[in-house]
C-alpha cells in the first residue's frame, strides 16, 4: 500500500483538511494527531474498514477501539442509558483527553468493541482532529498510530516508523501536546471507574461529581481476574531494550542505577539511562537522555514515549530510569512506564 504524507500547519489549510476528510469518507485509514498521542482513524460505522485498522497495527481483536466524535450532542446517536454523571463531565472536559464507556447502541459493530456491549467515546481537543473529525460527518474509530506493543506516538515520525505502507495517510500536524492516551472512564459502573489513568486525573474527575473508582488492576499488580479494558492487559509501550525502573530514597536510586549500569556494561551490553535535569549529572552510560524536569510533570509525560522510541533507535540493551511522582498526570506517566518495563520496578533504600 502506498502511504501518502500530508502536513497540515494551520486550520486555514482547508483544502487538505477536506482531503483527509475525503480519504475518511472513502475507506481510508488516516493516521492524525490529537492533543493526546496520533491515532489511527478510520469510518467506526464500516467493518471492513473497521477491520483494516486491526491489521494494520497487528492489533488483537478483543481490544476494543475508541470512537472519536465532534461533539457531545452526538453521544446518543451512538450509546444509550447515559447516566446524568456523564452530562457534567462532557461539559467540564470535551473537547479533550476523557473517553467514556458507554452501553452502546446496534449501529456500533461489534467489531469495533471487541465483542462488548460497551462503547468507548471521546471529542478531541486538537484543534486538526477536530476539524478533520467534523468534515467528515463520521464517527471515527482511532486507537493510538503505533504497532501493537510498541510506545505510542507522539510525533508524525514516530507514525511513519511504524505504519509507512500500512496506512492511506499520515497528517503530519507537529507533536502531540500531553503525550500519554486519554483516561478511559467507565460510565456503565456506580460509581464511574477508571479503567487507564490520563490527562484527565482522578481529582479533576472526583471535583465534578464526587467519588470515583480506580479498575483494582491500576492500584495493585497482583489484582485478581482480567482488567476491565482490555487493552491494559498487554504487554505494552515498550521498547524493545529491557527496561527498568529505581524508586525509593534519591542518593539510594542514584546508586542502584549506577551499579545496575556498570553490571550490564560488564556483561557487554549496551546501557541507556533516562535522567531528568535534576540527575543528569550523576550518570555515565551509553546513551543519557534526559526526559525534562522533575518539577514539570506535564512534560515528563510528554516525553515519555518519545524518549523509549529513542532508546530503541540508539539500540540500547537495558534501559535504566528513577520513577517519577505519581501525582496529577505522574499517575498516567508512571501507569504506562511500568507497562513498558513489564513492571520491573526496584525498591531501594526505604
Ligand atoms: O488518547 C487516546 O485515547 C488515543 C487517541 C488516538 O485518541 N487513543 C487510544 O486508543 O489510546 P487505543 O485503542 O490505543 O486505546 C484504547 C483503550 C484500550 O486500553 C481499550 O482496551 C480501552 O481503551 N477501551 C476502548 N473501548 C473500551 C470499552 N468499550 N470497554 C473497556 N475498555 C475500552
Ligand atoms: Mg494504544
Amino acid at each position: 500500500m502506498n502511504t501518502k504524507i500530508i502536513k497540515i500547519e494551520s486550520l486555514k489549510d482547508v483544502l487538505l483538511i477536506q482531503e483527509a476528510a475525503k480519504a475518511l469518507q472513502e475507506g481510508q485509514l488516516v493516521a492524525f494527531p490529537t492533543e493526546t498521542v496520533y491515532g489511527i482513524g478510520a469510518n467506526a460505522l464500516k467493518i471492513e474498514v473497521v477491520k483494516r485498522i486491526y491489521e494494520a497495527k497487528g492489533r488483537p481483536s478483543d481490544n476494543p477501539l475508541i470512537v472519536h466524535i465532534g461533539g457531545p450532542e452526538e453521544v446518543a446517536r451512538y450509546a444509550t442509558d447515559i447516566p446524568e454523571v456523564a452530562y457534567p463531565l462532557m461539559a467540564r472536559f470535551w473537547p479533550g483527553p476523557l473517553t467514556m464507556i458507554f452501553k452502546k447502541k446496534p449501529l456500533i459493530p461489534d467489531e469495533i468493541t471487541g465483542g462488548l456491549k460497551t462503547v468507548g467515546l471521546r471529542v478531541p481537543g486538537h484543534p486538526l482532529a477536530r476539524a478533520i473529525i467534523k468534515t467528515s460527518g463520521l464517527p471515527i474509530a482511532a486507537p493510538s498510530a503505533n504497532l501493537s506493543g510498541k510506545p505510542s506516538p507522539t510525533e508524525a515520525a514516530h507514525v511513519i516508523e511504524d505504519l509507512m505502507g500500512r496506512v492511506d495517510l499520515i497528517v503530519d500536524g507537529g507533536s502531540a501536546d500531553i503525550g500519554l492516551e486519554s483516561t478511559v472512564l467507565d460510565m456503565t459502573t456506580t460509581p464511574p471507574m477508571i479503567l487507564r489513568p490520563g490527562g484527565v486525573t482522578r481529582a479533576m474527575l472526583e471535583e465534578v461529581i464526587g467519588q470515583v473508582a480506580m479498575d483494582a488492576h491500576l492500584l495493585s499488580h497482583e489484582a485478581a481476574g482480567v482488567p476491565r479494558a482490555p487493552g491494559m492487559k498487554y504487554r505494552h509501550y515498550a521498547p524493545k531494550g529491557q527496561l527498568s525502573v529505581y524508586e525509593g530514597d534519591h542518593e539510594k536510586v542514584i546508586e542502584a542505577i549506577r551499579s545496575a549500569a556498570k553490571e550490564a556494561k560488564a556483561m557487554g551490553k549496551k546501557v541507556g539511562i533516562i535522567v531528568t535535569d535534576e540527575t543528569k549529572a550523576c550518570f555515565e552510560a551509553d546513551s543519557i537522555l534526559s526526559i525534562g524536569s522533575h518539577l514539570k510533570p506535564d512534560e515528563v509525560a510528554k516525553n515519555l514515549f518519545r524518549i523509549l522510541r529513542a532508546m530503541d533507535q540508539l539500540e540500547m540493551d537495558v534501559i535504566l530510569t528513577e520513577s517519577y511522582s505519581r501525582d496529577a498526570i505522574g499517575e498516567a506517566t508512571m501507569n504506562r512506564l511500568l507497562k513498558a518495563a513489564g513492571n520491573r520496578l526496584y525498591h531501594v533504600g526505604d
